[in-house]
């Protein structure tokens, strides 16, 4: 063999990885998106609650967070989204089937005792406008979520009242620490 074709088929070898590899570092990559953005809205949110309240925290879900994936979404070249069973922004958060199963998995996961901090799912899912990679990660609602979304009582007059103007179809509510809010889902075309 000319050592020019050898060097061609080692080429192609390490261009087209064995699938499971090529999942792997998919969602290594997703993770890698995911996490930061987890952590930002954490930070973004303790930041406005203690400047200004859980009223003025609404721009962090609101604002901030469609911003930031939108902005993430593009500088990778793909689709990330924060999907909910119960949204408060259904324009936004609405979970397609696909996402609908996966956080349902979620819920039952967590049912059955697992901690839903490191949750995640991803699968190669082909679709008649061709496959793409899916990666779903586990949002927990934590303390610092329910003055938004937690029950009836831990939800201000003031916040209740903002978000009855913005959402009235809001299902985002009665949740308690611990539980699967949504999910960070990134689709990214093969
Ligand atoms: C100060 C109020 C407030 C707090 C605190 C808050 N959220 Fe939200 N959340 C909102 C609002 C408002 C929306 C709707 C955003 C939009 O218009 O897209 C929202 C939307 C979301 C969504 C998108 C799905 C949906 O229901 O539309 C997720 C996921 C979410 N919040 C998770 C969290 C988590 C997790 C925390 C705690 C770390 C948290 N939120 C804390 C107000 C809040």
């Amino acid at each position: 063999m000319k050592k020019s074709s050898f060097f061609l088929i080692l080429a192609a070898f390490f261009a087209a990885p064995a699938l499971a590899d090529s999942i792997a570092i998919m969602q290594d990559e997703s993770r890698a998106m995911a996490m930061p953005f987890m952590k930002k809205l954490a930070e973004e949110n303790k930041k406005a609650v203690s400047e200004g309240g859980p009223e003025s925290a609404i721009t962090v879900c609101k604002d901030i967070a469609p911003s930031m994936a939108g902005e993430a979404s593009r500088k990778n070249g793909v689709r990330m989204t924060r999907v909910s069973l119960k949204v408060r922004n259904p324009m936004l958060g609405t979970a397609d089937a696909w996402e609908q199963k996966v956080l349902q998995d979620f819920e039952a996961r967590v049912a059955k005792g697992e901690k839903p901090d490191n949750m995640e799912f991803v699968e190669v899912v082909k679709e008649p406008a061709g496959s793409s990679f899916r990666y779903m990660k586990a949002i927990a609602l934590q303390q610092a979520c329910v003055a938004c979304h937690g029950t009836a009582d831990q939800i201000s007059t003031n916040v209740r009242t903002r978000l009855n103007e913005e959402y009235p179809n809001d299902k985002a509510i009665g949740y308690t620490p611990g539980q699967i809010r949504g999910a960070i889902s990134i689709k990214r075309a093969l």
